[in-house]
């Protein structure tokens, strides 16, 4: 490792795919990383960069404990785990949103207290509390969708990208909750420490510009 290497932690997957194609515009060869294997870690020939493929709740962690200087990982995550890091730049990609979405025959304005079903539990009581609607929330890791069908809850709060998932179980979007975009966090004492990391942060910063785009 040289002195001011910079090491990014990655989410697997489509943000990766992404985020790869992203410093390959702003100019950086990334040609190491295109057999990955089952490598889980990568470095630059030139040793400048160090890549960690991580899972999305743990970019967080490794940014958190200075292990890695940057992470590159979706608002849905950051909304979740939200200290212990600097959000830099909406990268303005990995575009999709939060709803609350149910059964077709789901009554919002029903005043009995609701079972919300959800793998973002924070995401979904701040949502409620705003509401100022007093409802259970329900954790559960993934394969959300069946909760509302099989009744262990009465509407779900969750990621909508295509919405191929909700209408393939017979569900629709009741409320939009806010747009989810891929992140660019920072440790903040990497950010003091580590003379490259700014110059490097801003150069991506022109490529993606300061412009929100839209989840239509
Ligand atoms: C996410 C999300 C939805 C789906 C939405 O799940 O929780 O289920 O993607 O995508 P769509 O609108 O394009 O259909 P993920 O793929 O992470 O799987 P999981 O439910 O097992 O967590």
């Amino acid at each position: 490792m040289t002195a001011n290497q910079i090491t990014i932690a990655l989410t697997k997957g489509r943000i990766e795919q992404s985020a790869v194609e992203l410093l390959e515009k702003a100019g950086f060869d990334m040609s190491f990383m295109a057999n990955k294997g089952r490598n889980l870690i990568f470095e630059s020939p030139d040793k400048k960069f160090r890549f960690l493929l991580v899972k999305a709740p743990d970019v967080t962690t490794y940014v958190r404990h200075g292990v890695a200087d940057i992470g590159v990982v979706g608002k849905d995550v950051l909304m979740e785990h939200p200290t212990g890091y600097l959000e830099m730049l909406d990268l303005n990609f990995g575009l999709c949103k939060f709803s609350v979405a149910s059964i077709p025959s789901y009554d919002p304005t029903d005043h009995k207290r609701k079972r919300i079903a959800t793998k973002y539990p924070t995401v979904a009581r701040e949502h409620f509390n705003k509401t100022g609607e007093d409802v259970e929330i329900i954790s559960i890791q993934g394969s959300v969708e069946i909760a509302p069908v099989i009744g262990l809850a009465d509407a779900i709060v969750d990621i909508v990208e295509t919405g191929n998932t909700l209408v393939a179980n017979g569900l629709e979007v009741f409320e939009d909750i806010c747009r989810i975009s891929a992140r660019l966090i920072v440790n903040t004492a990497a950010l003091k420490n580590n003379p490259d990391l700014l110059p490097f942060i801003r150069k991506i910063e022109e490529i993606v510009g300061n412009e929100e785009v839209p989840f239509k």
